[in-house]
């Protein structure tokens, strides 16, 4: 098969991750159930802090939505890694040596969690110690290469500078951390859940929590019964609800991977670029075959513009770069950038008590979540965490403005914020999906594969903007505060917890 150019889709949709996994089949609640601590979120901050309290002596439930790993999680690239791009640059001069020093130690402690986790509990993930580049294509993002290298080293890190980059293709210079590593994260969270489940802790899927009330004890309502326990963390990635308000604290962000097979064996290393667009590449050997990831074209969740042109970039850069000749996989997946740059983990708000969070990963959760759980177990155990104060929850942040998350790619965008409703005749092809007025109402029309026309209410659950359709993805996206929802109004992605529900059950004429 041949890469198309720009504007033509190809590969399977969704994760090659998610592909390559084994289901997992844990229950739904459906009874009342009590427990020291209730994790609500099966990615890799609610589960590695439901394992690390287990570990300390708590009993745990784990109230999963979907599957474990199928949220951001089962979207990863898949790098672990303290090298965030240029985030030391940013943080030193946002926060200080001391705050940079101290990101930098958990992101690092982090990998030392993981890769012990992954050998104690016996996880079968692809675990590999590889080392990580940030890379330079013009003298400008050279200088900043080289900056960044002295002063991550500066901060007790395994950096260098080097022009020596094991790329196909030529670059001036990176920096360079040893000793980072790749995993696939699905096999790594059913890992952790498998961990977690025994012993009177338990984990439970397909079960969404609807509210959370803080008190002694504190109690989790969900879809089928509740869960009272000491202490609860919201680990849902973006926290549902509007506790905390963590909507004007950060900006939801979303990018793209295409996967594609290539010749040869996997790299030894992962790269990142400084130069726009960012490209950030992964390779791996998935069920004994090699794939070649290339992520980028990320963007704030207001600006997809078209989703289409973004996979055939990178699919093109893919081709043109590495020599990737078909798209095996594509897909995209959103993450909570703070806007001070800072990851946020602990109580929900200033009066929560027993209500803690995680969230504003910044997209390098894999550490940055890893490390946020284990402030949450320790604070929960009542252990101090040296970590706690850089990464606190209900720290002083400024407002969440454009230029918020200044240090991270954002790709054009040719969107204009919410649209407008169709009206009159719509004629949709099979996958095709659009916003139309029925009544006065806002109707999210889909025609699936079969040719049925599907209708639902176009307005968001989360506060009431107006979805548009994601021909790339085959979502509902709303563009106010990055909710996303299935073609059949399913809630795949917070901060909305509830689903659209159904449109009219009669649509105008001339709707096919
Ligand atoms: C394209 C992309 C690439 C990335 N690559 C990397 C990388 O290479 N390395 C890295 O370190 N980071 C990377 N990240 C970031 C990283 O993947 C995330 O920060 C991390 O996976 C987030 O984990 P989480 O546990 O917060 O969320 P999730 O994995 O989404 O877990 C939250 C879970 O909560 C569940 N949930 C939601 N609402 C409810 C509810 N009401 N009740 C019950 N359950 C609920 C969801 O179903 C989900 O399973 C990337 C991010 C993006 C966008
Ligand atoms: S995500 Fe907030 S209104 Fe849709």
């Amino acid at each position: 098969m041949e890469i198309p150019g720009e504007g033509q889709l190809q590969g399977e949709a969704g994760s090659i991750w998610l592909a390559s996994a084994p289901q997992t089949g844990y229950p739904a609640l459906d009874t009342d159930i009590e427990a020291d601590v209730a994790v609500i979120g099966a990615g890799v901050a609610g589960l590695t802090a439901a394992l690390a309290l287990k570990r300390a002596g708590h009993t745990v439930a784990v109230i999963e939505a979907a599957r474990v790993g199928t949220g951001v999680t089962g979207h990863t690239t898949g790098k672990v890694t303290s090298l965030h791009r240029l985030a030391y640059t940013d943080l030193v001069r946002r926060h200080g040596t001391d705050t940079a020093r101290i990101y930098g130690q958990a992101n690092q402690a982090a990998i030392g969690h993981l890769q012990r986790v992954v050998a104690a509990e016996d996880i079968d993930c692809d675990f590999r110690v590889v080392a990580n580049y940030t890379y330079a294509e013009t003298d400008e993002a050279l200088e900043r290469v080289r900056a960044e290298a002295g002063l991550a080293a500066r901060l007790g890190l395994p950096s260098s500078f080097t022009t020596d980059v094991p790329l196909p293709f030529p670059v001036m210079g990176a920096v360079r951390f040893d000793g980072q590593a790749q995993i696939h994260a699905v096999k790594y969270l059913q890992g952790l859940a498998r961990a977690v489940q025994g012993d009177g802790s338990r984990v439970f899927e397909q079960t969404r929590a609807l509210a959370v009330r803080d008190g002694i004890p504190g109690v989790v309502d969900t879809e089928g019964g509740t869960v009272r326990a000491r202490d609860v963390i919201v680990a849902t990635n973006v926290p549902f609800g509007d506790q905390g308000l963590f909507e004007s604290r950060c900006q939801p962000h979303r990018s793209y991977i295409i996967a594609g097979p290539m010749d040869g064996p996997p790299l030894d290393a992962t790269f990142i670029s400084v130069d726009e667009p960012m490209r950030s590449i992964l390779t791996a050997s998935v069920n004994g075959e090699n794939y070649v990831l290339v992520g980028g074209e990320g963007h704030r969740v207001s600006g997809a513009g078209d989703t289409v042109g973004r996979y055939g970039r990178l699919a093109a850069f893919a081709r043109d770069r590495l020599g990737v000749r078909e798209v095996g996989y594509r897909w995209s997946t959103q993450d909570n950038m703070p806007v001070d740059g800072l990851p946020y983990a602990g109580l929900l708000s200033p009066d929560a008590a027993h209500v803690y969070v995680i969230t504003g990963l910044r997209k390098w959760g894999l550490t940055n979540g890893t490390a946020a759980a284990l402030i949450l177990t320790d604070a929960i155990s009542g252990r101090g965490n040296p970590w706690a104060t850089v990464f606190d929850s209900n720290r002083i942040t400024p407002a969440a403005s454009a230029d918020g998350v200044a240090d991270e790619e954002t790709t054009p965008s040719d969107a204009t914020g919410e649209a407008s409703p169709q009206r009159g005749k719509v004629t949709l092809a099979p996958g095709q999906g659009t916003v139309i007025e029925v009544d006065g109402e806002s109707t999210a029309v889909y025609k699936d594969t079969d040719g049925q026309v599907h209708s639902l209410s176009a307005i968001c659950t989360h506060l009431g903007c107006t979805v548009e359709f994601n021909p790339a993805d085959t979502t509902w996206d709303c563009p106010c505060h990055g909710s996303r929802f299935a073609a059949d109004g399913t809630v795949i992605h917070g901060p909305a917890n509830a689903n659209l529900p159904p449109g009219p059950e009669h649509l105008p004429e001339g709707i096919n």
